[in-house]
């Protein structure tokens, strides 16, 4: 079996997360839980972070919020010296109650509403990334108005799509995201905001995808927007100093994915923007990169307890457990796979294959169609892997359920940081049926 980060198996064979003992963790707080490893978060940040430091190269690390986004994590973000990344008025929002350093606070967002923005603006946030022409204009009335200056990144898409092993230059992308590169959008959006009195013009973004193993991808997208920054310069004189090259960065949720160490993806791209500039005589810029899952995923450890089994003769066993799709999208919308273990017997020979249902009434809410197990009973824990990013982030009140805690783990003590829901919780935004004012 593969532990992830500090997990461990103790002498009773429970699985052991942060050196505390998960079956504990299931009684004190309940299931289902979901069970953050802080330690392997703090690994995974600094390792990014040093492996810029060892190339003597400016850099950001923005955490890809979106993953997971609480007041907690917000604060150790901080505490590693991340940038961050958010997407919308409420992950801006909840990094303003943290406390996280506004100046390092990256927006993104293919429709960001004028109240976002001017909220943005407000707080005094780090760097804007515009993914369109609407928001240019937007950014430039607002910026006016307020006489306020902006840091902004152009957002393009740079016609390569990856996938988990593999990608394809497609020329042109048909995205939703950015400025196409190839069309001379890019160019349009670069005219129109280069020499803008308020807005001031750091560089170009790129995201080309998520859970890629592949530097290729990374390295392809480097050349094309250093090769575009360095035409800029040519034809305007205009030097950009940063260059984002987005996240994406995959990990091993079974053992059919096999990543590469953070630093190897960061080595590559160094290293190519490295070649790119010093072919075109550009000033090397900054590199920034937004890791999402690649920093939280595999610290994230959900329990849950089993209750009802059930055979389908020659066909296949069940198991079901006390979440589902309501606390892990994944399978279901995308056909994610994950691994597991009975935390509370990690030793056991894995002799027997289970289908993990949900509770959730659609016969899809399958977390994992074959996990390899012991024999399993009511009250037994199932712990799944790597549901850190994505998961309470995706999770949703279908059937009423109500979402699970969130703690964290760390040095041997478990702290709350995101209560259990209750019923009073589900029923909180809901009022009454008005005979009256149906009427009126
Ligand atoms: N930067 C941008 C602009 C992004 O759009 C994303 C993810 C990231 C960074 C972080 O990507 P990561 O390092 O986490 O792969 N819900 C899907 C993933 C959607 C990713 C959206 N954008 C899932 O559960 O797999």
């Amino acid at each position: 079996m593969h532990l992830y980060g500090t997990q461990t198996i103790n002498d009773q064979g429970h699985l052991t997360i942060g050196g505390t003992d998960s079956v504990e963790l299931a009684e004190k707080y309940g299931t289902p839980l979901y069970v953050y490893d802080i330690q392997l978060f703090r690994d995974r940040a600094r390792a990014f972070q040093e492996t810029f430091e060892k190339a003597g190269i400016g850099y950001q690390v923005a955490y890809a919020s979106k993953a997971f986004s609480t007041i907690a994590i917000y604060q150790v973000a901080a505490e590693e010296k991340l940038s961050l990344d958010v997407v919308s008025a409420g992950e801006l929002y909840t990094a303003v109650k943290a406390g996280f350093p506004v100046e390092k606070i990256h927006f993104h967002g293919n429709n960001k509403s004028v109240e976002e923005l001017q909220m943005a603006f407000e707080v005094g946030i780090g760097c804007i990334v515009v993914d369109n022409f609407y928001e240019i204009d937007l950014l430039k009335k607002l910026s006016e108005r307020l006489e306020q200056p902006m840091n902004i990144l152009l957002r393009v898409t740079p016609g390569i799509e990856a996938h988990t092993h593999d990608y394809i230059t497609t020329g042109q992308e048909d995205s939703k995201f950015g400025f196409d590169l190839k069309n001379g959008q890019a160019d349009r959006a670069f005219e129109q905001t280069f020499d803008n009195d308020y807005l001031n013009l750091l560089g170009l973004h790129c995201h080309i995808g998520s859970q890629i193993f592949d530097t290729g991808a990374f390295q392809l997208a480097s050349e094309k927007l250093m090769q575009k920054m360095a035409s800029w310069k040519e034809q305007f004189d205009y030097t950009c100093p940063v260059l984002n090259l987005g996240g994406g960065f995959g990990i091993r949720y079974t053992e059919e994915d096999k990543p590469l160490e953070p630093a190897v993806y960061v080595e590559q791209m160094i290293e190519t923007v490295k070649q790119t500039a010093n072919a075109s005589g550009y000033p090397i810029p900054e590199i920034w990169i937004e890791p999402g899952r690649s920093l939280i995923g595999d610290a994230g450890t959900t329990l849950y307890t089993i209750g009802s089994t059930k055979e389908v003769p020659g066909t296949r066993k069940y198991a079901a457990v006390d979440g589902g799709m309501s606390d892990n999208i994944r399978p279901a919308l995308y056909g994610a796979k994950y691994s597991s273990v009975i935390a509370n017997n990690a030793n056991a020979g894995l002799t027997e294959q289970y289908t993990i249902a949900g509770k959730c009434c659609e016969s899809g809410d399958k977390l994992i169609e074959q996990a390899d197990l012991p024999v399993v009973a009511a009250g037994d824990i199932l712990g799944i892997f790597c549901t850190g990013a994505y998961g309470y982030s995706m999770a949703s009140n279908y059937n009423r359920i109500a979402r699970p805690a969130v703690i964290f783990v760390e040095n041997g003590v478990s702290q709350l940081v995101v209560k259990r829901e209750t019923n009073d919780d589900l029923i909180k935004q809901d009022l009454p049926y008005s005979q009256k004012a149906a009427q009126e």
